[in-house]
C-alpha cells in the first residue's frame, strides 16, 4: 500500500517516515483533534466556541484538513490549523517511550509530523496531478475513478450517515453534510480542476417520475428538496470556477419534461457559467457486466477546439457470469421457496395484464439489469440461477458481486450492514465509466 507525503504548515512530511519523525495514524490524529475540541461533548452545556455549522461539521473539517494540511481547515482559520498541529505533536510525543527527553529536544528542533494513511484501501495520493471535489459523494465512485487518474480530492459532501461511514473507512475522510448550506461559500483558496458529482437522480429518472406522479408529488426542478440540487452545483462552480465540470445522471435526464429540464441545465451551464457544454448517454455494459444507462455531462471553463467530442464507448456487452462468486447452492443468498413462488405468481399476473415486473433468473451470458437501491428487499431485478440447487431456487447477488457490477476494486470495503451495502451500490456509479470519460478529458481536453 502506498504511503502519502503531506505537508503540515511547511514541514515536509516524508512518504516513508524519516528516522525520528513523528508518526501518527490518520485515525489517531482525527481522534486527537476531535478530543481536543471536546467533540462530541458529554452534557448539554456548550463547552466550545464554534458556530452550530462548524460544530456539526467538525469531523468533516478535521478529516479534510488531515488530507490537505497546507490549507487552513475549511470554515476555520490558519490559527486553528496551527493549534491542531500542536495537538498532533503532543499526542505523538506522549506516545513515545521516553517523553521527557523527547519533549526537550522537540521544542528546539520541531520534527516533521507524518500522517500515516497506509491502513486505508484508498489513501490520498502522494503527488497528485489535479484537484477535484466529490459532490453527492455516496460511497465515492467518482473518487476512486479520479484518484486512479492522479486526482486529489479537496472537498467531499454527502449527507447520508451510513454512506459517510463507508466513505470514511475507505478514504479516511468524513464528507461534509447538506451541500445546500455550503454551496455559496468559498471553501478553500486552492485552485480547483474538476467539480464532479452525480446529482441526485430520483426527480429525473423514469421510475422516480412515475412514483412521484402516483403520489401526487412534483418532479424535476419543481421537486424542491432534490431537483434544485443542480443549482447548488452551479453555485459552487460560480464560487470556485473549476476548469471542468463532470456530472452524471440517469439517461432519462435528456427527455425529462419533454426535454425542458435538460434545456435548463444546458442553458445554465452555457449562459450563467459561461462554460462549453458536452454530453453523451452511455450504456456502461462494455465496461461492467451491467446495463446501466447514464448521461455524462462535461463542461469546460476554457473554450475547446471545434473538434472536441465526448468519447465513443464501443465493445461487446460483458457477461454477468464474469463477476460471479463461486458459492455453494445452500448459500444464505438463496431465496426462500416462499419468496421465489411469490415472484413467480406476481410475474404471471403481470404477463397476463401485459405490464409490470417479471422476475426470471438472468441469462448469465448477458449483462445484469440496472442495479437499484431496493435490490436488498428481494433481489427480483437480478436473480442468479442455481442449477445445482435441489429445488432450483435462485440466489441474490452478493454485496461483493454488486461492488463488481459497479466496477469497484476488490479492496473496496462495503458497509458492514448488508442492507446498507446493497443500497449504496445501487445508488452508486460505474467507476470505469467515470474513469473512461475522465481519461478522455485528461488526454484531449
Ligand atoms: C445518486 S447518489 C450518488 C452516488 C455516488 N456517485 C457514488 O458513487 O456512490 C446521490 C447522493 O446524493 C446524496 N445527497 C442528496 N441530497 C444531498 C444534499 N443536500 N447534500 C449532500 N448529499 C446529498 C444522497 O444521500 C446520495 O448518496
Amino acid at each position: 500500500m502506498s504511503k502519502s507525503t503531506l505537508r503540515i504548515n511547511g514541514s515536509v512530511v516524508a512518504a516513508q517516515p524519516k528516522a525520528g519523525s513523528l508518526v501518527i495514524s490518520y485515525s489517531d490524529a482525527l481522534n486527537a483533534i476531535l478530543e481536543s475540541e471536546g467533540w462530541p461533548g458529554g452534557g448539554t452545556e456548550r463547552d466550545h466556541d464554534h458556530s452550530e455549522m462548524v460544530w456539526e461539521e467538525l469531523p468533516a473539517i478535521a478529516s479534510h484538513w488531515l488530507q490537505t494540511p497546507d490549507e487552513p481547515p475549511i470554515l476555520l482559520d490558519e490559527a486553528t490549523g496551527k493549534k491542531w498541529e500542536a495537538v498532533l505533536r503532543s499526542r505523538c510525543l506522549l506516545k513515545r517511550q521516553n517523553p521527557a527527553s523527547g519533549v526537550g529536544r522537540e521544542l528546539r528542533h520541531p520534527k516533521p509530523i507524518h500522517i500515516d494513511f497506509s491502513d486505508l484501501p484508498f489513501p490520498p495520493l502522494r503527488k497528485p496531478k489535479f484537484t477535484f471535489m466529490d459532490l453527492f459523494a455516496g460511497i465515492g465512485g467518482f473518487r476512486i475513478a479520479l484518484q486512479n487518474l492522479g486526482g486529489k480530492c479537496v472537498f467531499s459532501s454527502e449527507w447520508d450517515r451510513h454512506a459517510k461511514e463507508t466513505y470514511l473507512q475507505n478514504y479516511g475522510e468524513v464528507p461534509f453534510g447538506d451541500i445546500t448550506t455550503l454551496s455559496s461559500m468559498k471553501l478553500f483558496s486552492k485552485s480547483l480542476d474538476v467539480l464532479a458529482g452525480g446529482f441526485p437522480c430520483q426527480p429525473f429518472s423514469r421510475a422516480g417520475v412515475s412514483a412521484r406522479n402516483s403520489l401526487g408529488q412534483e418532479h424535476g426542478f419543481e421537486c424542491e428538496t432534490q431537483g434544485q440540487l443542480f443549482f447548488d452545483v452551479v453555485n459552487l462552480a460560480k464560487v470556485h470556477r473549476p476548469k471542468i465540470l463532470l456530472l452524471e445522471n440517469v439517461g432519462n435526464l435528456i427527455r425529462h419534461d419533454g426535454g425542458n429540464t435538460f434545456k435548463v441545465i444546458r442553458h445554465t451551464i452555457e449562459k450563467d457559467l459561461g462554460y462549453s457544454f458536452y454530453y453523451k448517454v452511455y450504456n456502461s455494459n462494455p465496461l461492467v457486466p451491467q446495463s446501466r444507462v447514464r448521461c455524462l455531462i462535461v463542461a469546460f471553463r476554457e473554450k475547446q477546439s471545434a473538434f472536441w467530442e465526448m468519447p465513443e464507448l464501443t465493445g461487446k456487452a460483458l457477461p454477468l457470469r464474469s463477476i460471479l462468486e463461486d458459492l455453494p447452492s445452500d448459500t444464505n443468498y438463496t431465496l426462500s421457496e416462499k419468496m421465489w413462488n411469490g415472484h413467480i405468481r406476481r410475474s404471471a399476473r403481470n404477463v397476463a395484464r401485459g405490464a409490470g415486473f417479471t422476475a426470471y433468473t438472468r441469462d448469465l451470458d448477458k449483462p445484469s439489469t440496472t442495479l437499484v437501491a431496493r435490490y436488498y428487499k428481494d433481489g427480483k431485478e437480478c436473480l442468479i440461477p442455481q442449477e445445482n440447487h435441489p429445488k432450483n431456487l435462485p440466489r441474490m447477488l452478493t454485496e461483493r458481486e454488486c461492488a463488481r457490477l459497479q466496477g469497484f476494486p476488490e479492496n473496496f470495503m462495503p458497509h458492514s450492514s448488508k442492507v446498507r451495502a446493497y443500497k449504496q451500490f445501487g445508488n452508486s456509479v460505474p467507476v470505469p465509466l467515470i474513469e473512461f470519460v475522465a481519461k478522455h478529458i485528461a488526454i484531449t481536453g
